[in-house]
């Protein structure tokens, strides 16, 4: 397969796409260590855009092979008000350097825009540098503000939209 010249869909997840929803809820309860309940939680206060909460889901085909979750408020305790936050973005192994990343990255902010929203916010381990330098790329500049979620520091980065 070739990954740069693929197809790729990008969604907002609604509740009709079961497997778009399994994915999330899989790739969630696997990488925040935490229950299949408490991922399916987090993904239906998306579905149902509870408080303006958004999932959007990247797929090849009819397979999901990516994500990110978007949400009003980071619950962390920060000298500087954060309020909306970019968390559980992920793209398979296989889809890695891609256009997948940068078009899941299009329609948050397209939504996020129409809806008003005005800046986001995501938080990058600082020992990944190549990382943090792919989405100072995209357009995410640093805020110079860490935040300590998890017990891991977390650079903060911000993009106007
Ligand atoms: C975040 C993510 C979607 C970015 O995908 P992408 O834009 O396609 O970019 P890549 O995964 O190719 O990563 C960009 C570079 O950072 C490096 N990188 C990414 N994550 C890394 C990590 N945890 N540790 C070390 N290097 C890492 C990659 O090796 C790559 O470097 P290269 O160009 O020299 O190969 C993808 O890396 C991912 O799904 N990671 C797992 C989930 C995750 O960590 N999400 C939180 C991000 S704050």
């Amino acid at each position: 397969m070739d990954k740069q010249n693929a197809e790729y869909q990008v969604t907002v997840l609604t509740s009709d796409d079961q497997a778009g929803i399994e994915f999330c809820v899989s790739y969630l309860t696997k990488a925040w260590k935490q229950t299949r309940e408490e991922s399916l939680a987090r993904i239906t206060e998306c579905v149902r855009r509870d408080e303006g909460n958004l999932c959007i889901v990247c797929k090849s085909g009819t397979q999901p092979i990516g994500m990110v979750l978007f949400r009003k408020g980071t619950g962390l305790k920060l000298p500087h008000p954060i309020y909306y936050w970019i968390q559980g973005l992920y793209v398979a192994d296989e889809f890695r350097n891609s256009p997948a990343v940068l078009k899941i990255f299009l329609l948050l902010r397209k939504t996020l825009k129409a809806e008003g929203v005005k800046e986001i916010h995501l938080g990058v381990d600082p020992h990944v540098p190549k990382l943090k330098t792919s989405y100072l790329a995209m357009g995410f500049k640093e805020l110079g503000v860490k935040s300590s979620a998890i017990g891991h520091v977390y650079d903060i980065l911000q993009m106007k939209l």
